[in-house]
């Protein structure tokens, strides 16, 4: 199953998915390309230590979304990698219906909390500030209402009084490390 990889910040969850495949728990899996809307995202790093390509490609002309010139681009980008999965991990930017439409039921999304639940942005800090005691990470399938596909897992998180917005946001992470490469193997195997 090949594997795309599209991420703006820091990139952890995309170096949490490497280091699987290079321990072999990937399943059938395995990484492509590593996509990056910003020339200094930690994926573009992470491809360079795991040696696996990783390219920035300009989304303009838009800021928080993907259409136009910079959706044409990455259409014309990925399809040429032929993949099986594209994985949305911290990529934060909307993509369109078309774009989700050339590559029907191929796209997931990670997202920070127990969906349908804080959608949108920052989905920790919305759990932590609406004082839930649990909460989670969710992968889902991309369809064009954002966070709204259908949802394939989800993990617990619970908040504990001597939590921070901190240590919460830590374990987040740490629950997403496991999680995506988790459903990517198993996605991998029923494919
Ligand atoms: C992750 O927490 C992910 O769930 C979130 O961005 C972070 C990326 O971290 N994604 C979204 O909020 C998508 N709406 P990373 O760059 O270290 O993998």
């Amino acid at each position: 199953m090949r594997v795309v990889i599209l991420g703006s910040g820091g990139g952890s969850n995309a170096a949490a998915i490497l280091a699987a495949a290079a321990a072999g728990n990937l399943g059938r899996a395995q990484v492509v390309q590593l996509i990056a809307d910003q020339p200094t995202a930690g994926i573009l790093a992470h491809g360079e230590t795991f040696g696996v390509p990783a390219q920035y490609l300009d989304p303009a002309p838009f800021k928080t979304k993907l259409e136009g010139a910079g959706e044409d681009c990455y259409m014309e980008t990925i399809a040429a990698l032929a993949p099986d999965l594209i994985v949305l991990a911290g990529f934060m930017r909307v993509i369109k219906p078309r774009f989700i439409a050339a590559f029907a039921g191929k796209i997931i999304n990670l997202h920070p909390s127990l969906l349908p639940s804080f959608p949108g942005l920052d989905g920790i800090g919305q759990a932590w500030r609406r004082g839930v005691k649990v909460s989670g990470c969710t992968v889902h399938y991309v369809t064009p209402e954002v966070d709204g596909g259908p949802i394939i897992d989800q993990v617990v998180v619970r908040i504990e009084p001597q939590d921070t917005l901190v240590t919460f946001g830590e374990k987040m992470h740490a629950a997403e490390h496991k999680l995506l490469p988790t459903v990517i193997a198993r996605l991998s195997r029923q494919a």
